[in-house]
């Protein structure tokens, strides 16, 4: 393969109409996850925290950022949904697998792919507080301040971007896209 990473790669069909334009290149994606990395070390290192990955779309942000910790941490799986096949929110938040293991006591790190409208994120936090954690930090890559969530429900933040639907690094359209290293906008769907 011989396609730079920052041009764009477009995957196999069934999707071969989309023009794919890159909103944030692989490089841009790594230098922030080690900054953010650096961040979580100095508040978690002697903590013992726990990483919740939201599934699936935050898969690829958490085998990236929990290989930079360079310390004790233990990881979860919870997986969530609101959007199914759609671009914009049902409006209704399901839980779709839970976690194995208790976070009773522990400093929990809830790590999302983007925050939108902050329902997910609304739901997700209660859910986890009931569970009685130590905390509840929140770490997302991407956050879409135009849906009017309050920036303060992030504790960790990758990148702020336009309102638009964003595919790539773990986010899909139609369950596509989601390999993809970097992150892009789909031109012929907006
Ligand atoms: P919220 O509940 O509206 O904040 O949406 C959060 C979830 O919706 C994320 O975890 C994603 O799974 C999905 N989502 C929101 N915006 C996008 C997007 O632009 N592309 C792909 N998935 C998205």
């Amino acid at each position: 393969m011989t396609t730079p990473h920052s041009q764009p790669l477009i995957p196999a069909p069934p999707l071969p109409s989309h023009r794919l334009s890159v909103l944030i290149s692989e490089e841009e994606i790594q230098k922030r996850i080690e900054e953010l990395s650096q961040e979580l070390a100095a508040d978690f290192r002697d903590k013992d925290p726990v990483v919740i990955c939201v599934l699936k779309g935050a898969f690829i942000f958490v085998a990236d950022l929990t290989r930079r910790m360079n310390f004790p941490v233990t990881t979860e799986f919870i997986r969530v949904s609101s959007y199914g096949n759609n671009v914009v929110t049902s409006g209704e938040v399901k839980l779709e697998l839970d976690l194995a293991n208790s976070v009773s006591n522990r400093h929990v790190i809830l790590v999302e792919d983007i925050v939108d409208t902050g329902l997910t994120l609304q739901y997700l936090r209660a859910n986890l507080q009931a569970r009685n954690p130590a905390s509840v930090k929140v770490c997302a890559l991407l956050h879409k301040p135009e849906n009017n969530v309050k920036l303060s429900t992030i504790d960790y933040l990758g990148f702020r971007i336009p309102g638009k639907f964003v595919v790539g690094y773990g986010l899909d359209y139609q369950g596509y896209y989601r390999n993809l290293p970097y992150i892009a906008q789909i031109q012929d769907l907006q």
